[in-house]
């Protein structure tokens, strides 16, 4: 299908973005990469309706069958590339709140760190941020990468997955709903922080935070960490309490309950 055939269903975005829509691609990200590289705007929204080659964190893949959600969004805040990076908790928090207006009531949406949104503490949605610095330090571009499970899910995880369809929402709720839905709360959001800065990001975030307080583990590239989750930093890193009584900041990682 070409560009405006996808089109044809295509969601209605508040003025604040630029929509481009796809029908397949290999990767939104690298679509939204391609494009910010040659100048896009802030605010240029990639959407497609599978992909190819989908990309998660820490170089795994995302399967990306049609009938869930993928999109990329440029931004350009001036800000530095490490603040930058809490933006992947804005975006968490705008999908989050999305997801709970289409979602049943009953369901319970949480935050893993650092920026999985889980439905019944299975992750429904993932976000993988990429971003270039000048060369004295700021924040370029930044690619906020989304991918929804709706209607399937992957089984084989390390983390147990889930889709919106499982968790009960309804058979008639698309990609194109939820995209709409979160283009509003994530303005929403990212007006906040740009105006209030992290803090009212991070409060929401915690108290709805998997695992805060409780004995987790944490993936790291080279070593598994176990220890208490005991906070979130005012940066968005991960204070995990050792048994030994120090605490370490995490930056990067993958979060287990702790078995
Ligand atoms: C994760 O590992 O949890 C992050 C997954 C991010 C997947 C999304 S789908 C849209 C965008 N394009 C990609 O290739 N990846 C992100």
């Amino acid at each position: 299908m070409t560009e405006s055939a996808a089109a044809n269903s295509s969601p209605r975005l508040p003025p604040a973005y630029r929509l481009v829509a796809r029908d397949s691609v290999g990767s939104t990200n690298d679509e939204a990469r391609q494009l910010a590289e040659a100048g896009a705007e802030d605010g240029t929204l990639v959407w497609a309706r599978e992909q190819l080659k989908g990309r998660g964190r820490r170089g795994r893949d995302w399967q990306s069958p049609r009938g869930n959600l993928y999109l990329s969004l440029i931004l350009r805040p001036e800000c530095s590339a490490e603040q930058a990076a809490q933006l992947g908790f804005v975006a968490a928090l705008g999908m989050g709140d999305a997801i709970g207006t289409v979602a049943p009531p009953m369901i319970e949406v949480r935050y893993k760190w650092p920026n999985d949104v889980l439905i019944n503490d299975r992750k429904a949605a993932g976000i993988l941020l990429e971003s270039m610095s000048t060369p004295d330090g700021d924040l370029d571009w930044l690619v906020l990468g989304i991918g929804v499970n709706i209607t399937t899910f992957p089984e084989d995880t390390a983390f147990p997955a889930t889709s919106l369809r499982f968790e009960g929402c309804p058979p008639a709720l698309d990609d194109v709903t939820l995209l709409e839905a979160f283009a509003r709360h994530f303005l929403s959001w990212v007006n906040r922080w740009l105006e209030d800065g992290f803090a009212p990001v991070r409060k929401t975030w915690r108290s709805h935070a998997f695992g805060l307080g409780d004995a987790i583990e944490v993936k790291l590239a080279e070593e598994t960490l176990t220890g208490i989750f005991d906070d979130l930093d005012e940066d968005g890193g991960l204070l995990l309490k050792l048994a030994d009584g120090g605490t370490r900041r995490i930056s990067a990682g993958d979060v287990y309950r702790a078995s």
